[in-house]
């Protein structure tokens, strides 16, 4: 199901919240909105760590957040990054977990969308919870 929803305000959403990434080894700032189907927003960030693989990615914080709130449908996923870069693969896992519907929208620090895609796109022949039945 795709609800109704302002593509510029998640964008403006991610892009917003890209400023609090913590990411002072890469540098490479990550900020995602990702929508949930009852209309709800929740953000999220890059958290890098000293020891390097702890770090958390933007799209899997959003999720996290999202899914401790209760929430587990997601419609669209807008992530901002300097340069439009597409989410890593366990980034794609964790989305395709709730659904290979969810729009994913990237932008650029401009705002630019440079791609736009759904999770099954992104990700196909996704493993899914239906694999376990
Ligand atoms: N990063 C994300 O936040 N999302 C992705 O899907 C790709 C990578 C972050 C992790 C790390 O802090 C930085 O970008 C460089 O890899």
């Amino acid at each position: 199901m795709m609800i109704d929803f302002d593509k510029n305000l998640l964008i403006q959403k991610a892009m917003s919240v890209r400023e609090n990434a913590y990411a002072p080894y890469s540098n490479y700032q990550v900020g995602a909105a990702l929508l949930t189907n009852s209309g709800r927003v929740f953000t999220g960030v890059n958290v890098e760590n000293s020891a390097y693989p702890v770090t958390m990615c933007a799209e899997r914080s959003s999720v996290f957040k999202a899914v401790s709130e209760g929430e587990r449908e997601f419609a669209a996923v807008a992530i901002a990054t300097s340069n439009g870069g597409t989410p890593c693969g366990s980034c794609r896992q964790v989305l395709a977990e709730f659904g290979l519907d969810t729009l994913v929208i990237l932008v650029d620090e401009n705002g630019l969308v440079t791609e736009e895609m759904t999770v099954a796109e992104l990700l196909p022949k996704a493993f899914t919870p239906s694999d376990l039945v």
